[in-house]
């Protein structure tokens, strides 16, 4: 009785809400279609209306292959969210990203990638003199001295690297190897080396392997939910129990990178504190670096939650970037013989020995090396899309169109580097475009227009720190797997390429498949390789 007559008595106010609700909603999408300043930019109907269309791609990891189709079917600039305009365009990327000047700040998207860690990365920091106090202080752990002291580490994890994937005996083919897994544990104990100044010893042993793969998986998980709506909700309820329970492994494999990154932090820090007791050399890995940095104007250095921060951004910026530009390289020379050719001439005829490989006027001279690293950053980006910026006050003139403040702008790396304004025949993996020479009629002119759209690494204040490290890991390591190692694709096998079977975007046998995570999963190429 009480039941039906409290039902009864609720349900004017029950329906009120509702049709208060409706209203809210029907006038919001009126609004966003007719009278929002950017109702006169195409995109698809759904775009403009929400922003779940965004959180979906993110979650399914197709992201980057909306923006190449949005671009194809509604030009250089296209609406994907109610307030968010992406561009395809060279001129848009410089005036976006470009200088110091650049009137935008990273959005609020990305505290909430880093609500969990107490504290803001160098990366999520948005405030822009704040960002460049963090950018001071790392900047210090990638000067030309601290890259110097990280070579001899490096080194030694690619030749463990070496040694793990050579076949047991000479003349035979090794076992077959999934690329995307021995990538990832060479660039996570790269970055353990020289973040932490300990080997994860991933390419030995099992034990840290289940923490090399938690870089990928939590940042899948933070990527959708950084752009879910109600950011000042989804950041309190980032770090609780109740996550887990939402969000599965996923959350639970972030918190997990969290706490272990704490954890080294500590263990650095006593580390460093117990060497300069004892008056004994401290090893000059990247946190090293940050720890003894103060900011030249304050004389600050950083608190343990943003140390913490910044060494969960260290090992995930810096090793699954890193190893997706190497699983993709395995597999565009698989499955292009003539640049595989090419590459392996190259570097035999420049060294004489393994011992010869580092950095130095011989790895410099290696230029057909320098482009298959940038052909398949271009082809594979591994931050491929759309890095979101708001417009501050005072607006922004991209193209033509001055963009007002509060506007969320950006260009994804993906669709700009098949533009073929900028590639010809962009889906054509061929590092030649990036090297001047009458014979294949690639002109000055030709290259400059093709680094002017070129922005894996993105660019100005905001772009990568690492990207020096980047290169040079990347050279050595190829440049010893090509000395050393034939390799083949493993017979029968074609992973990590597309199919007819999956979905649009995806049916380019030759082209390496990622999934977008912010960074990206992948999977293959299985290879195998014998010693020459
Ligand atoms: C092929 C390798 C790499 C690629 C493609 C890459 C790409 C990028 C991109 C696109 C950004 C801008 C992200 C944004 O706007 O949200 C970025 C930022 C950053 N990257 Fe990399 N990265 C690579 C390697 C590395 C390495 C090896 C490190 C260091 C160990 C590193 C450290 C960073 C840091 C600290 C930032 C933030 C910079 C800032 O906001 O001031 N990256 N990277
Ligand atoms: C290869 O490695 C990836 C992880 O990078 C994994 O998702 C995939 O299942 C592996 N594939 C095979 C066939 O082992």
């Amino acid at each position: 009785m009480m039941l039906t007559y409290l039902i009864y008595s609720l349900l004017p106010v029950l329906t009120g809400a509702s049709i208060v609700l409706i209203g809210y909603f029907l006038v919001l999408w009126i609004y966003r279609l007719s009278l929002h300043p950017l109702a006169k930019y195409p995109g698809p109907f759904s775009y403009k209306l929400t922003n779940w269309p965004l959180v979906l791609q993110a979650y399914h990891g197709n992201r980057h292959l909306h923006h190449l189709r949005d671009h194809a079917k509604y030009g250089p600039i296209v609406r994907i969210g109610p307030n968010t305009l992406s561009f395809n365009t060279e001129t848009a990327l410089n005036a976006i990203y470009g200088g110091k000047k650049v009137n935008v700040r990273k959005t609020g998207m990305y505290i909430t990638l880093d609500a969990g860690s107490g504290a803001l990365s160098t990366h999520t920091e948005i405030d822009k003199e704040k960002h460049a106090y963090r950018r001071r202080v790392l900047s210090y752990a990638f000067s030309d001295n601290a890259l110097r002291s990280a070579e001899p580490l490096i080194l030694h994890n690619v030749e463990i690297f070496c040694s793990a994937i050579a076949p047991k005996e000479k003349h035979q083919w090794s076992e077959k190897k999934n690329m995307s897994l021995w990538c990832s544990w060479l660039g996570f104990d790269i970055m353990g080396d020289l973040a932490f100044g300990e080997r994860f010893k991933c390419i030995e042993s099992e034990e840290h392997r289940y923490t090399a793969g938690t870089t990928i998986t939590g940042s899948k998980f933070l990527y959708w939910f950084s752009y879910l709506p109600c950011a000042w909700v989804t950041r309190r309820i980032i770090t609780s129990r109740l996550m887990e329970v939402l969000a599965g492994q996923t959350a639970a494999d972030f918190m997990h990178l969290m706490n272990y990154a704490e954890e080294k932090v500590q263990r650095k820090i006593e580390a460093e504190g117990f060497a300069k007791k004892e008056s004994k050399e401290v090893r000059k890995d990247t946190m090293h670096y940050i720890l003894e940095s103060k900011d030249p104007e304050t004389g600050e250095s950083l608190t343990d939650k943003e140390l913490a921060a910044d060494s969960v951004l260290l090992i995930t910026a810096g090793s699954d970037t890193v190893s997706t530009s190497l699983a993709a390289s395995f597999f565009y020379f698989l499955r292009n013989p003539n640049v595989l050719k090419r590459v392996t001439a190259e570097v035999r005829s420049t060294f004489t020995s393994t011992e010869d490989i580092h950095s130095g006027p011989k790895l410099n001279s290696c230029v057909y090396l320098q482009a298959c690293m940038e052909e398949v950053l271009r082809v594979a980006p591994p931050v491929p899309s759309h890095l979101p910026r708001e417009v501050l006050s005072g607006g922004l003139n991209v193209d033509g169109h001055h963009i007002l403040a509060g506007t969320i702008v950006g260009v994804p790396a993906y669709s700009i580097h098949l533009n073929k304004d900028y590639f010809p025949d962009p889906w054509s993996f061929r590092p030649e475009r990036w090297i001047v020479d009458p014979k294949t009629g690639v002109t000055a002119e030709s290259v400059e227009l093709a680094t002017r759209a070129f922005c894996p690494f993105s660019l100005g204040t905001r772009g990568c720190i690492g990207k020096f490290l980047a290169y040079l890991e990347f050279k050595l390591t190829m440049a010893h797997v090509l000395y050393r190692f034939d390799m083949r694709e493993a017979p029968g096998e074609n992973l990590g390429g597309g199919g007819p079977d999956l979905e649009e975007g995806r049916q380019r046998q030759n082209e390496f498949q990622m999934d977008d995570a912010f960074g990206v999963m992948r999977n293959g190429p299985l290879v195998e390789f014998m010693s020459v």
